[in-house]
């Protein structure tokens, strides 16, 4: 790949270096005045440079709200990186830049097609804007018991069903780097007048490797959210929006953006953006090398032991699993169902035993990242830990009775009222035992993955409250209930 040499510049970090050498005496935000507030054990332990750069809006550094300085110049170098016709650093994750997608997108009781795999900030981006989700559900490997990614077919189905929409939300790729068929979703989307958003969250890293599936900018989307952190150089909270095309009004979305973002937004982390931006730039391609082919070792290892195994590209394409996009093969899903394990035990054991810490895990798996910060002997120690798990579980039996118990997550019944509507109505506490029939008020997870179960607006069925009762007993986290997971707040009727 021909590196732009422009691509090296780093205007953000250049200007917050130049600005915290020059020494001035600042009577201004942040209180700590260049770390000689900040408390010594905090100062002893991280060094005293960092605070020198943590920041306000000045002139220097130009401001996230209005930029017209070096943010700007490093919002226009990424958007030249990613191919978008606009970029956006955001300082509130994904999460906000999801808010801002829907804001910007569809109003009070436009029809939203919302693929069911989103993350809760989707779900709260539609009680903000009051839009109506139209849900359509992803496919489910059964033996696997995961939830995969929609399918074209889903997909074409939702958008033929709708023609009122106006919009189409995707989530490509899921945690476990199974992509939509997002190059023959969107043009198709498009065709029929719809507004396409990619939560891309779990891809910041695609468009910088040709063995990596192609990112939703690349497949035509109108906005596109990217975690730079979660996979990248950028630091925790810092994620990027971009938008291209004729179909979003770029004022609104930048006027939602100053609505949905800090008026003090951290200087560190956008930093971070403008640094990972020319990381990817300028060597990504020999770093998500080295990332992919340590990926691609362990897997092969991973899969030599009993007990365990580790799907890869072709099972994700394979039409027996039910035919998906793509597939980020630096994504391990290690599948532990056969050691006589949960996906939770086997995290447990992998942290307080061998001291390895995965991404997360389900029923039947845990999931590793592979990124460009990850070394060889780290993925063998992974490896050497499944290979002495295998030896101590496998053939024996089995730790728990979670296997019967397994299910694939059920979602509640759609209802009258939109997120909006049902959130803002007078709520009341009921046994989560005694909910069904009524109408939730909250966003109801499990986690992982976080699939929303029940969204303000839909009927409590039967197979929801079973289903978090059984994930409760399993060790998954459910969110959106009481503490003790006994009660959920339903609309008042
Ligand atoms: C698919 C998806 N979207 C959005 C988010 C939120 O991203 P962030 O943590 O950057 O706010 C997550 C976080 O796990 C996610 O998995």
């Amino acid at each position: 790949m021909k590196i732009d040499q422009e691509q090296f510049k780093t205007p953000l970090f250049d200007a917050m270096v130049s600005l915290a050498e020059s020494r001035k005496v600042s009577f201004h935000t942040p209180g700590h005045k260049s770390g000689k507030g900040i408390s010594t054990r905090f100062r002893k332990f991280v060094g005293p440079k960092i605070f020198s750069i943590d920041l306000t809006t000045l002139d220097e550094v130009d401001s996230l709200q209005k930029p017209k300085g070096v943010i700007k110049e490093a919002q226009e170098l990424a958007a030249k990186a990613y191919g978008a016709d606009r970029s956006f650093f955001l300082v509130n994750g994904t999460t906000g830049g999801n808010h801002a997608m829907i804001l910007a997108a569809c109003g009070p009781r436009d029809k939203v097609l919302v693929a069911r795999n989103a993350h809760k900030s989707v779900l709260a981006g539609l009680i903000f804007s009051g839009a109506e989700p139209i849900f359509f559900s992803p496919a489910v490997d059964d033996n696997l018991k995961l939830t995969l990614n929609v399918t074209y077919e889903a997909t074409i189905r939702a958008i033929d069903a709708h023609p009122e929409a106006k919009a189409l939300f995707l989530t490509s790729p899921n945690y476990y780097g199974i992509c939509a068929d997002l190059e023959r979703i969107i043009p198709y989307a498009h065709s029929k007048g719809l507004v396409v958003m990619v939560d891309e969250a779990h891809g910041p890293h695609l468009k910088f490797h040709p063995q990596l599936p192609m990112s939703g900018v690349e497949a035509g989307a109108d906005l596109v959210v990217q975690s730079t952190h979660k996979i990248i150089g950028g630091m925790t909270q810092a994620s990027m929006l971009h938008a291209q095309g004729p179909r979003v009004d770029m004022t609104t979305l930048a006027t939602v953006l100053r609505f949905v973002q800090s008026t003090s937004p951290s200087y560190i982390l956008m930093a971070s953006l403008d640094l990972a931006r020319m990381q990817m730039a300028t060597e990504g391609e020999k770093l998500l090398d080295k990332a992919i082919k340590l990926a691609a070792e362990a897997r092969s290892k991973i899969n030599r032991i009993p007990g365990v195994s580790c799907f890869d590209k072709a099972m994700v394409k394979n039409p027996l699993f039910s035919p998906m996009g793509d597939f980020d093969i630096t994504k391990l899903t290690i599948t532990v169902r056969d050691l006589g394990l949960s996906g939770y035990q086997a995290s447990q054991i992998l942290n307080n035993k061998y001291h390895i810490q995965v991404e997360m895990a389900d029923p039947f798996n845990v999931l590793v990242i592979v990124s460009i910060g990850d070394r060889r002997d780290d993925l063998n120690r992974l490896v050497d830990a499944l290979r002495d798990m295998s030896k101590e579980y496998h053939g024996k039996p089995s730790q728990s009775s979670f296997i019967a118990e397994v299910s694939l997550p059920p979602f509640g019944k759609a209802g009258q009222m939109t997120p909006r509507e049902a959130f803002f109505r007078d709520y009341r506490y009921a046994p989560l035992d005694e909910s069904g029939g009524l109408i939730s008020s909250e966003i109801i997870t499990v986690y992982p993955p976080g699939i929303p179960l029940l969204v303000p607006g839909e009927i409590v069925t039967q197979e929801v409250i079973d289903y978090i009762r059984k994930m409760d007993r399993l060790g998954a986290t459910v969110d959106g209930l009481n503490a003790s997971n006994s009660t959920i707040a339903v609309v008042k009727q």
